[in-house]
C-alpha cells in the first residue's frame, strides 16, 4: 500500500513537471531578432563601462540615474526600467544590503566602503538587453570582497552550463552548490528570465535548481543568469514605502551580477560581454 501511495506521488510529480515545462512559451530568436537584441545588449554592456569613472564617495545615486539615462538616450536607445511597472528611473541601484530594485535618489549618497549594483536594461530598435555588475566604494572589506567573487564566480558557472541539450535546471543546480559551499545563500524570490523581445519572458531562470531539470536549451534561446548572492540569509523583504527596493531580512549584504546570454549552435555567446572576457563557445 505504501509503495502504491509513493508510486503515485512520484507519477503526479513527474505529470506536474511535465505540464509546467510544456506550458512555457520558450521564444526561438530568428537570426535578425539576434543580431537585434546583439546589438542592444552591448549597448546595455557599454553603459556599465561608461559608468564606472563616475562611483566615488560623495555622488548621490540620482546623479548616477542622470548620466546614465542620457548616455541611452543619446545612443538611441531607451532606459527599458523607467516606466516599468511604475519603476521610476532609468536603472536600479542596489547599495549593501539591498538585493535588487533599488531606486536612485537624490537622497542616496555613496560612502566610503559600499558596494553596488547597478542594473542596465536598454531597448533599442525595439530589442531588450540587459546587464548588471557590482561596483565599489573606496576601500571595501574582506567579508565584501569574498562575497563579489563568490558572486561573479555564480555567474561564471552558470554561464559554462549553456549549451544546447542541457538542462536549463544545471545553471541553478551549479550556482546554489557553489555559493552553499562557500558559506552564503541564494536568493530564490527573484530569478533570470527570457529577454529580447520582451523584458521579461519565458523560461524563469532559477539560481537554486535540481539537477537535470527544466526544460532543454535549444539554439536561438536568450535568456539571462543573474544569481543574487546573500552573505547571511536568504530572506528578502521589499520596502513598505516605495514597494520596490528589496532588502536581506537579516541586513547582511548582498551582490549580484547579470549577463544576457544567447544559445549558439555549440555553446553560447554572452551578448552583454563588451570586455571580452567570455569566449563565444
Ligand atoms: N533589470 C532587472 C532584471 O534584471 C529588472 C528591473 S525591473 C525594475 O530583470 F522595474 F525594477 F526596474
Ligand atoms: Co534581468
Ligand atoms: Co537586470
Amino acid at each position: 500500500m505504501k509503495m502504491m501511495v509513493n508510486l503515485l506521488n512520484w507519477l503526479c510529480q513527474f505529470v506536474f513537471r511535465v505540464l509546467q515545462i510544456s506550458k512555457m512559451n520558450i521564444i526561438i530568436k530568428t537570426p535578425e531578432q539576434i543580431e537585434g537584441i546583439r546589438k542592444s545588449s552591448k549597448l546595455a554592456g557599454d553603459v556599465l563601462l561608461y559608468i564606472a569613472q563616475f562611483v566615488k564617495e560623495g555622488v548621490t545615486t540620482n546623479f548616477l540615474d542622470q548620466l546614465i539615462h542620457n548616455y541611452i538616450v543619446e545612443h538611441g536607445a531607451i532606459p527599458a526600467t523607467m516606466n516599468y511597472n511604475g519603476f521610476p528611473k532609468s536603472c536600479c541601484i542596489s547599495i549593501n544590503e539591498v538585493i535588487c530594485h533599488g531606486i536612485p535618489s537624490e537622497k542616496v549618497v555613496l560612502k566610503n566602503g559600499d558596494i553596488l549594483n547597478i542594473d542596465i536594461t536598454t531597448i533599442l530598435d525595439g530589442y531588450f538587453g540587459d546587464t548588471s555588475k557590482m561596483f565599489t566604494v573606496g576601500e571595501t572589506s574582506e567579508a565584501a570582497t569574498k562575497l563579489l567573487t563568490a558572486t561573479q564566480h555564480c555567474l561564471d558557472l552558470g554561464i559554462q552550463q549553456v549549451k544546447p541539450g542541457n538542462y536549463l535546471g544545471n545553471i541553478g543546480y551549479v550556482i546554489s552548490r557553489y555559493a552553499i559551499s562557500q558559506g552564503f545563500s541564494v536568493v530564490y524570490e527573484y530569478c533570470g528570465h527570457g529577454v529580447g523581445i520582451h523584458f521579461h519572458e519565458d523560461p524563469q531562470v532559477d539560481h537554486s535548481a535540481r539537477k537535470n531539470s527544466g526544460p532543454k536549451l535549444k539554439p536561438g534561446m536568450i535568456f539571462t543568469i543573474e544569481p543574487m548572492i546573500n552573505e547571511g540569509r536568504p530572506r528578502v523583504k521589499v520596502d513598505e514605502l516605495d514597494g520596490w527596493t528589496a532588502r536581506t531580512a537579516d541586513h547582511k549584504l548582498s551582490a549580484q551580477y547579470e549577463h544576457t546570454i544567447l544559445v549558439t549552435d555549440t555553446g553560447c555567446e554572452v551578448l552583454t560581454d563588451v570586455l571580452g572576457e567570455y569566449p563565444i563557445t
